[in-house]
């Protein structure tokens, strides 16, 4: 709680009294307003086909900003509250399908999730800036 000190001079002769008044104020508890999402967006309406190689290290977008995809370019940041890229290493080289709707059940790779209704209707990011 916040306090707020003021007073009054007045004079008495040649004293001077202070009268200081100690008011409490109340002030709303510092809350942070944040209006960015916390779900990803379909970046995709299918899987990216990709070949990884072995030990190289990958961030796998998790929100569905990023420019490029299936990667993450930084976009969640400042596009969305909560949601961090998905970092792997291969163990060996090897093509895979990693998934672009951001919805599967097994990220980062597709589990065909992007096939269902929500996924097929949704609308694509198209406005990325
Ligand atoms: S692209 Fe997301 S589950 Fe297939």
């Amino acid at each position: 709680m916040n306090v707020i000190i003021s007073g009054t001079l007045r004079k008495f002769g040649s004293a001077t009294l202070v009268q200081l008044w100690i008011l409490p104020v109340i002030t709303a508890p510092k809350v942070q307003l944040c209006t960015l999402p916390t779900e990803p967006v379909v970046a995709a309406k299918k899987p990216f086909k990709v070949e990884l190689v072995e030990g190289k290290r990958y961030s796998w977008c998790s929100c569905g900003h990023s420019l490029k995809q299936p990667f993450c370019d930084g976009s969640h940041k400042t596009k969305t509250k909560g949601l961090m890229p998905l970092r792997f290493v291969p163990e060996k080289d090897s093509k895979a399908w990693l998934c672009g709707c951001k919805y599967t059940a097994n990220p980062p790779y597709c589990d065909g999730t992007h096939k269902q209704e929500f996924i097929q209707s949704a609308l694509l990011l198209e406005n990325k800036d």
